[in-house]
Parts: structure tokens; C-alpha cells; sequence
């Protein structure tokens, strides 16, 4: 069964396919809408959405198919002890594709584990966020023509935000690109995504300076500082409201550098620059409904094809002690491991360290 855990998951001719069938329905959507007739989505969301859920459930109905849903932490059977993994093998009886989101790092790699359908990470905790990634990327190609050849700045929370990882493993497969890292020193990405770029060769660095940074960049992803996943909220106070961009420093901007977000904004882009015709987070936001019509055809006329075969494996030595991963909270889940780039161990569900 084919599902979409990490945007990774999907080949650089994969990606390219989805783009090209998302402009597709865009020209023509009626030749599209009866393309799900008779199937269903089940979006299950245990953390608030509004854009990822309402794209799904509107990108389905757009298909002709249907949606089924459980929405808010307290709105299922998991509170009542049942594990993801019997989750996913209940609704696999009554839908066609799962789209899940959950606080947990890892959740949505367990429930595919388990599930007799093709399940969406909708987001898993601060760990990854695949799908908003396709929206990221439908918006780059259409704004700039082009996925190569971009230094992109990413800025605000790096640590815990799940879109930018997706989005870092993404970008990093299209030649000629350069990052700069935005972030306070609390926030910077993880170090398995750094050790990531290190060893492909990637070109990229890490500032404090959102000001300093902003010349030399063809596009910025502005991110919320992502309060739900602080344990101290007087650091999330500190933090808060670190960068704020507006129209002001946008002037030291290039005429062409574009500005996306994955909303929802907090402060962090002032609306006096919603109007400047480089803002381009809304179209962004649309963008995804499209995306995610082409992966939901995708997927289901992928369905009976088999999981690609992934470079884990797991030893009762090895156990991830991550307290945001599945690991540490879904009873009977089967710990995995894989080496990383540098020999490291990692957990398969969250790519914490578990041994140098
Ligand atoms: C993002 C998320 O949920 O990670 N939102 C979204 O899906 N568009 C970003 C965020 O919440 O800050």
C-alpha cells in the first residue's frame, strides 16, 4: 500500500507529474469531477486545521467523492485507549484514504503500518507536513517558473516547524539551490535535516538577521513561532513576535522575491504587505486544494500497488526515548531504526538520535 508519510516518499518525476496534473485540473476541473465517484475520504484531524482539512475534504468533493470525518483530540475512540494502529484498521473498512494529522511525531508512519488503505501525513506533530510542501511547490513553479537555481530564505521557527522540514527535503532535490536559515538560536532546524544538507552538498546557512538575509533571496517562507509545541510557555513568550515582516523591509527586497507562508500568521507578516503582488501566501493556500486533488487521484489509482521497501529494521536494543514520538505513547508499536548519512542511529518514526 502506498501512502505519503514524507514528502520524500514521492520522486523529483512524481512531483513534477502531481504539479503538472494539479495545472491540469486547474484549466479543466470538470473534466475531474467525477474522477472519485463513489470513493471516500476519511480526514482524521487529533490537532486544529482549517486550511489542510477543509483542502482535503473540499479537493475530494471537487473529485465527486465523499468525506467522512473525526475532528478534535476528544472526538474519537483514541481517547478512550484504542491505539492508531486499530484506528486506522477501523476506518480502513469504511473509506478509501486516510488523511490524519496528530501531535505525535511518527503517527501517521504508524497508522500506514496498519491500514488496508493508502494513508496522508496531514501533519505529525513538529516532524513533518508533506502535503503543505505540495502546496509549497505548485506556488513556487507557477510564481517563479522554476524549481531550480532558488536561494530561499525560511524564517521564524525552525525547530517545530513541520512545514519547513518537508519543505527543506524537498527543495534540496532541485539543483542550484541555497538556503538561508532564519531563526533564533532556540529555534534553529534539527540536526538531522542540517546533517541532511551537509552531506548532500547542499549550500546553506544559518542567521539570526532576517534583515541582513533579505537581498539575496528570490522567495521567503515566513513561519509562526509554533506556541503548541513549547514545553516552557515563558520561552514561547520570549520568542514570540521575534521577526515580524513588513512592506518597509520588503523594500530592500528583490522586485521578484516572492513571499509565502503556510498560515495561519500570527504577526509575523504585517497586512500592509498582503496587497504588494509578491505576497503570495494566498495563492499558496489554493494552491493545496489543487495539490491535493492530483495526490487523492494518485494514491487511489496507486492503491493496490505494494509499500516501497524502506532501509529500517528494527533490534529490542534500540528504543526511541523521544517523549513527541509515537513510540513513547502507542502501546505494541514496533520500534524501527535506520543509519543515518553518517552512521548514526536514528528512530524511523520521528529521526531522533538514539545512538552516535
Ligand atoms: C501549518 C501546520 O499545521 O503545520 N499550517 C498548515 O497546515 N497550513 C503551519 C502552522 O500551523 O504554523
Amino acid at each position: 500500500m502506498r501512502s505519503l508519510i514524507n514528502i520524500t516518499d514521492l520522486s523529483v518525476e512524481e512531483l513534477y507529474a502531481l504539479m503538472d496534473k494539479a495545472l491540469d485540473i486547474i484549466q479543466s476541473p470538470s473534466s475531474y469531477s467525477g474522477s472519485c465517484r463513489g470513493k471516500k475520504i476519511a480526514t482524521l484531524f487529533f490537532e486544529p486545521s482549517t486550511r489542510t482539512r477543509l483542502s482535503f475534504e473540499a479537493a475530494m468533493l471537487e473529485l465527486g467523492g465523499s468525506v467522512i470525518s473525526v475532528s478534535g483530540a476528544g472526538g474519537s475512540s483514541v481517547t478512550k485507549g484504542e491505539t492508531l494502529a486499530d484506528t486506522a484498521k477501523v476506518v480502513s473498512c469504511y473509506a478509501d484514504i486516510i488523511a490524519v494529522r496528530h501531535p505525535l511525531a511518527g503517527s501517521a508512519r504508524e497508522m500506514s503500518k496498519a491500514a488496508g488503505i493508502p494513508v496522508i501525513n496531514a501533519g505529525d506533530g513538529g516532524h513533518y507536513h508533506p502535503t503543505q510542501t505540495l502546496a509549497d511547490l505548485l506556488t513556487i513553479y507557477r510564481e517563479k517558473g522554476r524549481l531550480t537555481g532558488l536561494t530561499i530564505g525560511i524564517c521564524g521557527d525552525l525547530l517545530y516547524g513541520r512545514t519547513v522540514h518537508s519543505l527543506i527535503d524537498a527543495m534540496s532535490r532541485y539543483e542550484g539551490t541555497r538556503f538561508v536559515l532564519i531563526a533564533p538560536s532556540e529555534l534553529r532546524v534539527p540536526d538531522h535535516i542540517t546533517e541532511k544538507l551537509s552531506t548532500l552538498g547542499i549550500p546553506f546557512e544559518e542567521t539570526t538577521d532576517l534583515e541582513e538575509a533579505l537581498p539575496s533571496l528570490d522567495m521567503l517562507y515566513m513561519t509562526r513561532i509554533q506556541r503548541e509545541r513549547f514545553e516552557n510557555p515563558q520561552t514561547y513568550e520570549r520568542l514570540a513576535g521575534c521577526y515580524v515582516l513588513d512592506s518597509r523591509k520588503m523594500r530592500s527586497a528583490r522586485k521578484d522575491c516572492i513571499v509565502l507562508h503556510p498560515l495561519p500568521r500570527v504577526d509575523e507578516i504585517s497586512t500592509d504587505f498582503d496587497s504588494d503582488p509578491r505576497a503570495a501566501y494566498f495563492r499558496q493556500a489554493q494552491n493545496g486544494k489543487f495539490m491535493r486533488e492530483a495526490l487523492i487521484l494518485k494514491l487511489l489509482a496507486e492503491a493496490s500497488l505494494p509499500a516501497p521497501e524502506e532501509n529500517v529494521y528494527s533490534d529490542p536494543r534500540f528504543k526511541c526515548t523521544n517523549k513527541k514520538c509515537v513510540c513513547a505513547h502507542e502501546r505494541g508499536i514496533v520500534h524501527e531504526v535506520y543509519y543515518d548519512t553518517k552512521g548514526a542511529l536514528r528512530c524511523a518514526y520521528c529521526d531522533e538520535l538514539i545512538e552516535e
